[in-house]
């Protein structure tokens, strides 16, 4: 007998819904929020009101595209945490109504194992245990999976995430949010090595992308002649804006190429200590080509077994939940309907 999932994510300003049946994704639908770009951020209270009229529409073509209807379901995953509360509300309630409505069971689904079990999706897997590095816009972590429900956190950011530093780099280059992908596209036509931005100490696994931002904003603010804050260092509006229109595929190129060596030494670290040589990526920031392109190289270097996932599930999407939520199905790990989405939680 075949198992079908119906999933909805809607952590953060995506509105997204997959169907999958026995751990194949026949569909994965997404609805973006272009409400938050003019305000340079996601803005909590839109992304939930925006999420409430997406819902009905995403959940309807998912069915349409994978060609059944709410009759087939076996039973409804939903993301549970972390993300913004009122967007996990949205799709909380709606997993918990339907789930009440067929009387099906409720999966309740962490999103940053999502993302790593994003790799499961694919024909071609990783073997047990792998690690993932997961890059998204909360979270940069190195995780140890021993089993699609077995996962630990041997790494992680002391302050911003990886997608962060993208994204606040963008800010302060004036692009619009979200300026990961900004970064990205300015950055293939530029010199990775034009200009040097510190390589943090931190000791262990853990990562820290708070002192290479303040690098750049003074980067920014000496137009160019220095990293560090200097009184007469500090160039008028007007030149550092020429600075920065004159430079900015070498400035996005040369930050790029510190953040993925920040990421991928952590990551050669973690593959040395624990021995394991099938490595994945995930999250939102392994869309990023110059982190795809550095991973892939890193691994025919080292003798690894590299996966990323297909682009549609690097970002935030319902497949990735479908997908945790079928591995969840099989070890009957199912959610009471009294459940509340939670804004943080801990993981691992
Ligand atoms: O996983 P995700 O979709 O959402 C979260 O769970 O946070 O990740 C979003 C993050 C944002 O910071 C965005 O700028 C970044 O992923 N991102 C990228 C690229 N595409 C998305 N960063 C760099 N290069 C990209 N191509
Ligand atoms: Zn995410």
């Amino acid at each position: 007998m075949s198992i079908s999932i119906l999933a909805i994510e809607s952590s953060c300003d995506d509105t997204s819904a997959a169907i999958c049946v026995d751990g194949k994704i026949l569909s994965n639908c997404l609805a973006n929020q272009t409400v938050h770009e003019k305000y340079g951020g996601v803005v909590p209270e839109l992304a939930s009101r925006a999420h409430m009229q997406n819902i009905v529409p995403v959940v309807d073509a998912a069915f349409k595209k994978a060609n059944c209807d709410l009759s087939n379901i076996d039973a409804i995953a939903f993301t549970q945490a972390p993300g913004l509360i009122g967007s996990l509300l949205v799709g909380a309630q709606f997993a918990k109504s339907l789930a009440l409505a067929l009387d099906k069971p409720l999966i309740a689904v962490h999103h940053m194992q999502a993302h790593v079990l994003a790799n499961l999706i694919p024909e071609k897997k990783p073997a047990f245990p792998f690690l993932c590095l997961t890059v998204s816009g909360g979270h940069t972590q190195i995780v140890l999976c021993q089993s699609p429900t077995q996962l630990k956190v041997i790494g992680q950011t002391i302050d911003d995430a990886a997608g962060e530093a993208f994204d606040k780099t963008a800010k302060l280059l004036g692009l619009p949010y979200p300026g990961g992908p900004l970064i990205d596209k300015y950055a293939a036509t530029g010199n990775p090595d034009r200009f040097k931005f510190p390589e943090p100490q931190i000791p262990g696994l853990n990562f820290s992308f708070s002192g290479l931002k303040t690098s750049i904003l003074y980067f920014l603010k000496n137009a160019g002649a220095s990293n560090v804050y200097k009184e007469e260092f500090l160039a008028n509006e007007a030149l550092q804006k020429k600075f920065v229109s004159k430079n900015l595929e070498d400035i996005c190129a040369s930050v790029q190429n510190r953040i993925v060596s920040i990421l991928l030494n952590k990551l050669k670290k973690a593959a040395k200590e624990t021995g394991i040589t099938d490595i994945c990526l995930a999250g939102g920031v392994s869309a990023n080509s110059g982190l795809r392109k550095a991973f892939t190289e890193l691994g025919t270097k080292m003798n690894w077994q590299t996966y990323i996932p297909a682009f549609e599930y690097c970002t935030d999407n319902a497949a990735m939940i479908a997908i945790t939520g079928y591995y969840k199905l099989l070890e009957k790990d199912f959610a009471d309907l009294s459940i509340s989405p939670s804004a943080r939680a801990e993981w691992s």
